[in-house]
Parts: C-alpha cells; structure tokens; sequence
C-alpha cells in the first residue's frame, strides 16, 4: 500500500483495513495478514504502559516503538501517531517530531483535531511528511472534552465537525480518522470528502475501518464498548494457556522427554 493508494481505493469502493500494533512480534504477525495498514497508536500509552489517558507518552517512545512494528512488518504501510503537544509548539518542532518518527520507519503521520492545525498540516505534507486526521474523539483532549464520549451529537458540534473534515482535507490530509461519532454523521463526511474516512465506533458507512489489536483480538478484558467487535477470546485464552503451563511445570509433566535434550 501506498499513500496514493487510500484515495484509489475509497474511487473503487475497497474498504480500508487499519489495525494498531505497538511491537515487532505483533508487527510479524499482522505482516502475514493481508490487513491494509498499521497504526503505532498512542494509545500505547493506556494499552501498552498502563496509563488512564494517552497524554503521557512522549515523541521518542513513539519512535522507539514506531521502530520495533517497521522491523516487524517490513513492507506494511505504517502510520505513526504525533503525541500529545508534539505538534502545538511550532512548525519547526512538529517537523522535528513528525521526522522522528518517519526516520523511525513510518510512511505518514497522524495527529488529532483540525483549529489551529492546518498551516502546519499543509507545511509537513509539503516537507514529504504524508498526514492522517483525526476528528470526533481526539482522545489527546479527554480532560477538555470532560471524558471518552460520542462527539458530534447535536447540531453545532456536527457542523463544526463536517467543516473540520473539509478544511483537513483542504490542508492535504491523505484520510481521516473519525472517532466515536454517530453513523449518520460519519456517512454525511465520507460522502462529502474525496479523501477516506477510518471509523472507529462510526457506524459502517466510512471508508475504512481500524480497531486497537488487543481489543480485537478480545485481550483488553473489561473493555467493552457498543462498537468493539471481538474475533478471538485473548483474555481466556491467554489465562487458560498461563494456567496449564503452571500446572504441568508443578505436576512434573513438563518439560517431557520430548522437550528434553538427551
Ligand atoms: O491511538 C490510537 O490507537 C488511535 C486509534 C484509536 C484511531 O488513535
């Protein structure tokens, strides 16, 4: 996949599939997979360093990890996220940061949110730095936003959030994610952008969709959001795996002769 390829597939009508990845052994997973393209979220923050908000993770442990999922995936399309105010500090340090993490081996970059984001979105594209958007809940600002909730329910908010799309698009957004937005409205932007929309909890009418590894493969156990889908039971799995390993390692019954060297 290339970046070209995002808006050539929403003209034909093939969806986007986007997954995060974090690591090299997940990354050597998804590279076997015909998934269409990978996301060092920072929501590392929360699923991979334990913390309640994605604010805590800084611009080199993106690239750090950023770094892992590329030796991984080698020939993945790989979008690495700008961190919290990695890119509200002028041009020159957002094109410092967002050539951190294409240094590191991303193809593109996303960042969040569009009011005072499209001069310095358009200067990084036109520096050979590829942009994702990200509208809807931009979980960088949870503490303005006063929790992890729908965006765009009534009539301003939804204006304000068309008239976001259209302007990112303008700056030279390659695609959009929306996050946590009604189906209606994600259906409305998609129409109205000749750029791809990734939805995550926005209804099935975007042109693409991305998910959080863990919470596909059912590993976040008590994350349980109307929009997550699971497609394997992780969390039990992993347990019932743990489980027998130290029941045989005090049974006796492991390692055999079989895993034994004679
Ligand atoms: O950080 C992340 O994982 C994201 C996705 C949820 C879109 O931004």
């Amino acid at each position: 996949m290339k970046v070209q390829d995002f808006t050539l597939k929403k003209q034909s009508s093939e969806r986007i599939s986007m997954v995060t990845c974090y690591d090299a052994w997940s990354a050597k997973l998804i590279a076997g997979t015909d998934i269409d393209c990978v996301l060092v979220g920072d929501s590392l923050a929360m699923v991979v360093y334990g913390f309640d908000t994605t604010l805590p993770v800084d611009i080199d442990t993106m690239a750090a990890h950023t770094a892992a999922v590329r030796r991984g995936a080698p020939d993945k399309f790989i979008i690495g996220d700008m961190p919290f105010l990695s890119y509200r500090q002028g041009q020159g340090l957002a094109v410092e940061n967002a050539g951190k993490l294409m240094q590191a081996g991303a193809n593109a970059v996303k960042l969040e949110g569009a009011a005072g984001n499209l001069d310095m979105i358009t200067h990084l594209v036109e520096s050979g730095i590829p942009v994702m958007g990200h509208l809807g809940l931009t979980p960088q600002s949870v503490h303005r936003l006063g929790g992890m909730h729908v965006q765009g329910r009534d009539n301003g908010a939804a204006e304000q959030l068309k008239r976001q799309a259209t302007e990112l698009q303008q700056a030279g957004c390659f695609a959009l994610v929306l996050e946590l937005v009604p189906a209606a409205l994600a259906a409305t932007v998609t129409q109205a952008l000749d750029i791809p929309t990734v939805g995550i909890g926005a209804g099935a009418a975007t042109d693409g969709q991305v998910l959080v590894l863990h919470d596909l493969l059912g590993l976040s156990a008590n994350f349980k959001p109307k929009f997550l889908r699971t497609w394997m039971d992780g969390a039990v799995n992993v347990h019932d795996a743990l489980q027998s390993f130290h029941r045989e390692v005090n049974e006796g019954t492991y390692p055999g002769k079989q895993e034994s060297y004679a």
